[in-house]
């Protein structure tokens, strides 16, 4: 092919992703508010287990959450549903991010737990398909990736909201190699999609006592995408007077969130996907690791709660399993119980979760048959919950 033909082609493919974004923005358009749970007759949780070690530990956070709402189990106002085939084996002979038949039974529920799926990369044996996680995020219109970190002795609250649909990862998969020479991928900003994910940052200071949102960007160089993000953010920001709000480029943020005199004043932070991705690892760090935090993908009609960890199929191949550490995903059930309209049993469930994993820890867990195994964590858990009532 000469060059004029590879440029007609990918004009043509770059053509096709322009109309399935504004499709998305018309979709976005077109929704309505965010769902009332607790009006609901019923309350549907869909349960994924996943890959490696995830059915492990969600099991055990699922026992959690079952214990916790014993009332509304009994009298049908929560079900709990397991959803199986969210495993990469079946992905991978299905060559589908999520099988369409768990896309089916997902769209069937209200929220999601979900537990670790491994996402392929060349190279591995598996076909080459498309994080289950993104996929999700896309399919469930999923957008704002809600990601605290408390470190309370250092006077660290920090809560992430990261936009999660849009951005580095809307078309990831669909960059172009124009030539053997050249290639281009494409980042993606709307302003319903911005919109959103700024105002529910806002809204979540403002529900919460919180006196300061920042923003993360790097629009001095990313001009129009992140430029856009940034004057969104600054419009928004006039709505909400009684609120802080100051914004940052992503490169000293990610500095100054190391400078122990002055990332303690960061209290809510909102950013584009990809910047949010990075920055949301680093400040789980401070906590512990990316073990320790849970993570909420929210949308209008739909919300997700998983682990931010991965699936670690090397515990699984030695046996060790039974050993994995269940607390990101009971973690991230506590968020799912707030989401849903049960703030005092999540609270209950964080500040069980700190006792047992930071202030008395009597039960210990090391991955392996030198410590405890995730059941009995569960039940030193449920005991301690049991002690607050
Ligand atoms: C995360 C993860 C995912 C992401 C991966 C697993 C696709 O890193 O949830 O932060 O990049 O968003
Ligand atoms: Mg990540």
């Amino acid at each position: 092919m000469i060059a004029t033909e590879k440029i007609e082609a990918a004009k043509e493919k770059f053509g096709q992703l322009l109309e399935e974004q504004l499709r998305r923005v018309e979709e976005m358009k077109a929704q309505g508010d965010f769902i009332d749970y607790q009006s609901l007759d019923q309350i549907i949780i869909g349960v994924c287990g996943g890959d490696g070690i995830g059915p492990a530990i969600t099991a055990q956070a699922q026992r959690v959450l079952e214990y916790l709402l014993k009332e509304e189990v009994k009298t049908n106002k929560v079900v709990f549903r397991t959803i199986d085939g969210l495993t990469i084996e079946r992905r991978a002979a299905e060559n589908a991010a999520i099988p369409p038949a768990v896309v089916e039974e997902l769209k069937k529920c209200h929220v999601i737990l979900k537990g670790p799926t491994t996402t392929p990369r060349k190279g591995d044996p598996w076909p080459n398909v498309e994080s289950a996680n993104v996929a999700m995020r896309k399919e469930l219109d999923l957008f704002a990736n809600v990601r605290p970190v408390r470190i309370p002795e250092q006077g660290i609250d920090w809560t992430f909201y990261r936009e999660n649909t849009e951005g580095a990862y809307a078309v990831g998969s669909q960059g172009i190699h124009v030539t053997e020479d050249l290639g281009v991928d494409f980042t993606v900003v709307t302003s319903q999609g911005t919109e959103r994910i700024i105002k529910a940052a806002f809204e979540f200071a403002k529900a919460n006592g919180k006196t300061r949102v920042t923003a993360v960007t790097k629009a001095n160089i990313i001009k129009t995408t992140d430029g856009k993000f940034l004057d969104t953010f600054r419009e928004i920001a006039k709505e909400y007077p009684d609120i802080t709000a100051d914004d940052w480029y992503i490169d000293i943020m990610t500095a100054k969130l190391i400078d122990e005199k002055r990332r303690k004043d960061f209290q809510v932070v909102v950013l584009p996907n990809l910047y949010g991705d990075i920055i949301t690892d680093e400040a789980a760090e401070f906590q512990g690791g990316v073990g320790t935090a849970g993570s909420a993908n929210i949308g209008k009609r739909y919300a997700m709660f998983e682990a931010i960890h991965g699936s670690a199929p090397r515990m699984v191949q030695e046996g060790r399993d039974q050993y994995a550490d269940p607390s990101s995903i009971i973690r991230a059930g506590a968020m799912l119980l707030g989401h849903i309209g049960y703030p005092e049993k999540a609270d209950k469930l964080y500040r069980a979760l700190d006792i047992c994993t930071t202030t008395e820890k009597k039960v210990v867990i090391t991955g392996r048959d030198t410590g405890a195994t995730g059941a009995e964590f569960a039940d030193y858990l449920m005991k301690t919950i049991e002690k607050l009532k």
